[in-house]
């Protein structure tokens, strides 16, 4: 939700901590600011905006000279994203600077404990109340190691923290509860870091935090305590992303980066998964008995992930005959879920740090069912702490809006759907291997569907003006429809809402409005819904709608060879009728890249949004 870097060395902090917190901004960009140390004493820069307005105002950090530093890049929780409200905060009386990732949800309580021990607050935020909670220990013992940990044992909530304390010169400290904390092995230097984005630069070693550790980082040595400050040893990983996955790469935005990089990620993310014509779940050996006897499965998510649930659910069902159903995870724990041991529970998550997910996936195993999650990133909260995780390997997504991390769920979605229908017999040997080599050409089919671009582009620049548009679709057409008119609205603004198609009679149809020709795209690609949803076409545009049609070639001659029909036509190959949504989201994600790219919208960091969203 924020983010957060850190470096102790030789260089001058600054230019690494810029460069860092621009690798971050996916994760809020609200505001941002940098500490620096020289001998000692801080030097505070921090400012309303983007990481970019900063970097003026410090003329790339060149006002900050010093060896030691901490960033931060905002998503405002508490308090409006002003300059005041920016981390990092620094305490009552000077001595300590912190930068703060999630929420100190007893934030009120502690305020008031150490105002009624004549500490003060400049801002409205919980950071500050963690940065002079954390004073007030020091102030008492002398010992930044243990005032961190007494500080930690009184907060509640959740938190990544990085610390400097002005007696200790050349040290970081960090720790962290439900947010992500990276530390980072350099030559001479070391570096602390919300996310391996922004420190990939300088060193694939790291050491992902736990919850509750703390750290001591200094130029030449990292040391890991436990919450009680007992030492701890653990050998640093080596992170094998390639950089380059997290720069645009010629590309104008991350986000049509990301769109053009679906058919190798989804190539990565299938082909471990199939050998010899079966599938293999590694990192989740399910028994055949235990996808025997379930009896449900719900499917946990927030916004696009749970959105590729909802195809999911609908593969699982065709496929496996197992009742599927989608919970916003924000929803979960207040709908009563009915779980038992013979209940699966899926999260499917690309940050794996949803706040909302993690709460529903340890609702679910405190109510005695298993969860298997979808993930990207590596080590995260959620797969962390499920009982079987399967990874998508999309790499590092940095455009707010999802594109690659929602096929690749798509993908394991199917997977799963596959291997469940193996245990229950549900389909023949001949079925099963016809969507096996579905799968395995899925990739290319998907390649072949990003010739659609300029056709995508030029339909875009005819109706990026409108005020609203709609998208209607039957079965998973209408899964589709929910996932493209979510990118549409975060990334261009322009008001959109998915209907099923056969809903739109029901009431919806009332927005059609004759005179302004209201703008509806149309998802028509199963054929067995094909003529369904072109009725429901025909009764849009006998009301004065226009309607861009998403369908297969097989299907395009019956819409266009329709008069009745009044718009245009983009058509995928016809495929495995079960996977098709993976070709068919691709225009659609296309359309909304080039309306927000004519809308002229901030398109990787679209307003009032964050990449993780780790408050509930
Ligand atoms: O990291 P997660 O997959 O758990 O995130 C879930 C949603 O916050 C995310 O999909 C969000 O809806 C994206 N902005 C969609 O593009």
């Amino acid at each position: 939700m924020c983010g957060i870097v850190g470096y102790t060395g030789r260089e001058d902090a600054s230019p690494v901590l810029l460069d860092g917190l621009r690798r971050l901004e996916y994760r809020g960009y609200d505001s941002a600011g940098i500490v620096v140390a020289q001998g000692g004493t801080f030097t505070l820069a921090k400012s309303s905006g983007h990481v970019a307005r900063l970097d003026e105002l410090t003329r790339g950090g060149r006002d900050l000279p010093g060896n030691i530093g901490l960033g931060h890049t905002r998503w405002a929780t508490h308090g409006q994203p002003t300059d005041t409200n920016a981390h990092p905060h620094i305490s009552d009386g000077g001595k300590i600077a912190v930068v703060h990732n999630g929420i100190i949800e007893n934030y009120a309580r502690l305020r008031e404990f150490l105002r009624s021990k004549g500490m003060s607050f400049q801002s409205q935020t919980d950071t500050e109340v963690a940065t002079n909670l954390i004073a007030y220990f020091y102030a008492e013992s002398g010992d930044i190691l243990s005032a961190v940990a007494s500080a930690a044992r009184r907060m509640e909530g959740s938190y990544a923290l990085g610390i400097m304390c002005e007696d200790m010169p050349g040290t970081l400290i960090a720790t962290r509860r439900e947010n992500p904390l990276v530390l980072g092995f350099g030559d001479g230097c070391n570096y602390l870091a919300s996310d391996v984005a922004a420190i990939l630069l300088h060193t694939r070693r790291v050491i992902r935090l736990a919850d509750f550790e703390i750290a001591a980082l200094t130029a030449d040595s990292v040391t890991l305590y436990t919450g009680e400050l007992d030492k701890l040893e653990r050998e640093p990983e080596t992170i094998e992303w390639d950089v380059s996955a997290a720069e645009k790469g010629g590309y104008e935005h991350f986000m049509i980066k990301e769109i053009m990089e679906q058919p190798e990620v989804v190539r990565k993310t299938l082909s471990p998964r199939i050998r010899n014509g079966e599938i293999i779940l590694d990192g989740a050996e399910i028994t055949d008995e235990y996808i025997r006897a379930l009896s449900r499965i719900y499917i946990v998510a927030c916004g696009s992930a749970s959105y590729a649930g909802v195809v999911g659910k609908y593969s699982i069902e065709k496929l496996a005959r197992i009742p599927a159903e989608v919970v916003f995870a924000s929803e979960f724990r207040y709908c009563d879920p009915v779980l038992n041991a013979n209940t699966l529970v899926i999260c499917v998550s690309q940050s794996g740090t949803t706040a909302d997910t993690i709460a529903a996936m340890r609702e679910a195993k405190a109510r005695g069912a298993k969860v298997l999650s979808i993930v990207n990133v590596v080590g995260s909260t959620i797969a962390e702490e499920s009982d079987w995780t399967l990874y998508t390997w999309a790499g590092p997504e940095i455009c707010v809006a999802s594109t690659k991390g929602y096929s690749t769920q798509l993908a394991l979605l199917y997977v799963l759907a596959l291997r469940f229908a193996r245990a229950k017999n549900t389909l023949s040997d001949a079925q099963f291997s016809e969507a096996v080599a579905a799968l395995l050409v899925l990739p290319d089919k998907m390649e072949e569907t990003l010739g659609l671009r300029e056709e995508l582009q030029y339909l875009a620049s005819q109706y990026f003006s409108r005020d609203d548009m709609y998208y209607i679709g039957r079965g998973t057409d209408y899964a589709l429809c929910l996932e493209a008119c979510l990118k549409l609205k975060e990334i261009s603004y322009i008001h959109s809402e998915a209907f099923a198609a056969g809903e739109m009679k029901h009431g919806p149809i009332a927005l059609i409005n004759r005179e302004r020709e209201t703008l509806v795209v149309a998802v028509a690609t199963n054929r067995g819904l094909v003529d369904k949803t072109v009725s429901n076409i025909i009764e849009l545009c006998s009301r004065g709608a226009r309607v861009i049609t998403v369908t297969t070639q097989s299907a395009r001659t019956v819409i266009e060879g329709n008069d009745d029909i009044r718009g245009e036509t983009v058509a995928v190959s016809d495929f495995y009728e079960a996977f098709l949504p993976s070709l068919a989201i691709i225009p659609l994600q296309f359309f909304a890249y080039y309306t927000a790219l004519a809308l002229g919208r901030d398109i990787d960091k679209p307003r009032n949004l964050a990449k993780s969203v780790t408050v509930e």
